[in-house]
């Protein structure tokens, strides 16, 4: 586990393992934030760095001995680019802090004027120092950094920044469990213990409530396993809050695509498809902990999508929470199944706005790559709102349209509504016309898909490690906070 706490020590003599240093990059060559650490170095530091190939760009790191010019034995170069804003800051101590697993203590000396630059460069410090050994018995992984200090003089709140990194933490240990270790019953049971933790009040339908309460969408998606599907249901309070938020989170704890079954390249990784549960989850329990003034309700709609002589099969009709009808012509087009009963589940709670969050289509990797999620809405300003707010996060996001004439595409010719299109074009904006056929007219709702950003397949970079990511967890988050403040109306 790692620690973090501010500290206003000058880092010349700061008593560390390792002491990183932000760079900003421009045409001179990289430039030290810390001005009396150059002087140490008799002014040479950004000139020997030079020398390296170290220019101070995003992502670019370097290490130096400190050859006795400071106390701590090693100096940490990180490029910050050319400007020194919140997300270059998260990112550049991602980047440092993610590589010195296997050092005891480090310090940071990145360039923070106010509480939120010296929070940034905490909380990027906590989410790079992030590691998953669980399944690991050869004890080569090194552990990641146990104590972090960001030498600042600005205020902030380590604590706050703690339950950020925390509940990202929680999200990711989902993600990347196996689903043979991660099924609908035991998502619930870890949703119960967590949250009871934390003061939230945790409510869990099993399959038979789940039939008898006729959530036709969460059953015909989960009734293909021999692990069946749950719905929880978590909820946060404050006495003084004026508004509330249900979040409804797509949790698929393996999607093999059922009947319509996946290739299996497509298949490897789709342990990620509870991502948007997994953020839900996360974000409850960081409300909590945070005591932000908002009331607050999660739905984890759990399940796991797999072939058998019991599952659903394609031209299926399924009735839906709301009592709808629903026409399966693709079982890989789970997401929205379960995601249609839990927003039915969630108006019963009368919130003044509804996000889903899942990990829905392929279609928004074509469209927006693996960093930037999709977000739909119908009201335009809780769009942007949406989009403001990830982006403050620094969780890449961007506002997608719901064109109107989509609709008559999921026609079906003998249930209210299909669940897929008969064409691949625009199958994330589908999608989202899909969902929204289940939100009332004039309740607030937006939609978030994060199918690429959920899970890296690829390589680690800035706070960001391989495989889950905990993304749109601190959008959830953030959200909870500005509807603290009050979302316009
Ligand atoms: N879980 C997948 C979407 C997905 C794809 C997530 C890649 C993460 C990475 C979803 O259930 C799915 O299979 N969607 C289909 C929908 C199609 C059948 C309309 C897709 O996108 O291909
Ligand atoms: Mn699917
Ligand atoms: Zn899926």
């Amino acid at each position: 586990m790692t620690t973090v706490r501010l500290n206003s020590a000058d880092p010349v003599s700061f008593d560390t393992d390792a002491l990183v240093v932000g760079f900003l990059s421009g045409s001179e060559g990289p430039r030290p934030t810390a001005k009396g650490l150059d002087a140490a170095f008799d002014g040479k530091l950004g000139a020997s760095l030079n020398a390296l190939g170290f220019a101070g760009k995003p992502g670019e790191i370097a290490k130096i001995p400190t050859f006795g010019a400071i106390t701590a034995p090693l100096l940490v170069a990180v490029g910050l680019g050319e400007s020194a804003d919140p997300e270059s800051l998260r990112r550049a101590a991602g980047t440092a802090v993610r590589s010195l697993a296997g050092t005891a203590r480090a310090a940071l000396t990145l360039p923070a004027a106010s509480e939120r630059e010296a929070e940034a460069i905490a909380l990027g410090g906590l989410l790079g120092a992030y590691s998953y050994a669980r399944y690991r018995t050869n004890g080569e992984q090194k552990a990641p950094v146990g104590e972090l200090v960001v030498l600042t003089s600005a205020e902030g709140s380590a604590e706050r920044v703690s339950i950020l990194a925390d509940a990202v933490a929680m999200v990711r240990d989902l993600v990347n469990t196996p689903p043979m270790d991660l099924w609908p019953a035991k998502f619930a049971e870890i949703a119960e213990q967590e949250g009871a933790k934390v003061g939230l009040s945790v409510e869990v339908l099993d399959e038979k409530q789940l039939k008898d309460g006729g959530y036709g969408g969460i059953v015909g998606v989960g009734q293909g396993s021999a692990n069946p599907p749950r719905l929880v249901r978590l909820a946060y309070s404050h006495p003084e809050a004026t508004q509330t938020l249900a979040y409804v989170g797509k949790g698929i704890t393996f999607d093999s695509g059922g009947l319509s079954l996946k290739p299996s390249a497509a298949m490897d990784w789709m342990k990620s498809d509870m991502g948007g549960a997994g953020a839900v989850f996360g974000a409850l329990l960081g409300i909590a902990r945070l005591g932000l003034k908002v009331n607050a309700v999660g739905y984890l709609c759990l399940a796991e999508n797999l072939p058998s002589g019991t599952a659903t099969r394609p031209s299926d009709v399924l009735t839906s929470y709301s009592g709808k009808t629903v026409e399966v012509l693709d079982t890989d087009a789970e997401g929205r199944l379960v995601l249609m009963d839990g927003i039915a589940r969630a108006l019963e709670d009368d919130p003044d706005l509804i996000v889903d969050v899942a990990t829905l289509t392929g279609a928004q990797i074509v469209a927006l790559g693996w960093r930037t999620a999709g977000v739909m809405s119908n009201d335009d300003a809780i769009r942007e709102l949406v989009v403001s707010v990830a982006d403050e996060a620094g969780e890449g996001a961007w506002g997608m349209p719901l064109p109107e004439e989509l609709r008559k595409g999921l026609d079906s010719p003998i249930a209210d509504i299909a669940n897929l299109q008969p064409e691949r074009w625009g199958s994330m904006l589908a999608a989202g016309i899909f969902l929204k056929e289940f939100v009332p007219e004039g309740r607030r709702w937006a939609h978030i898909d994060m199918a690429g950003p959920a899970f890296n397949k690829g390589e680690p970079h800035g706070y960001t490690p391989k495989g889950g990511t905990g993304a749109i967890t601190r959008t959830l988050i953030g959200l909870a906070e500005r509807a603290a403040t009050g979302l316009n109306k």
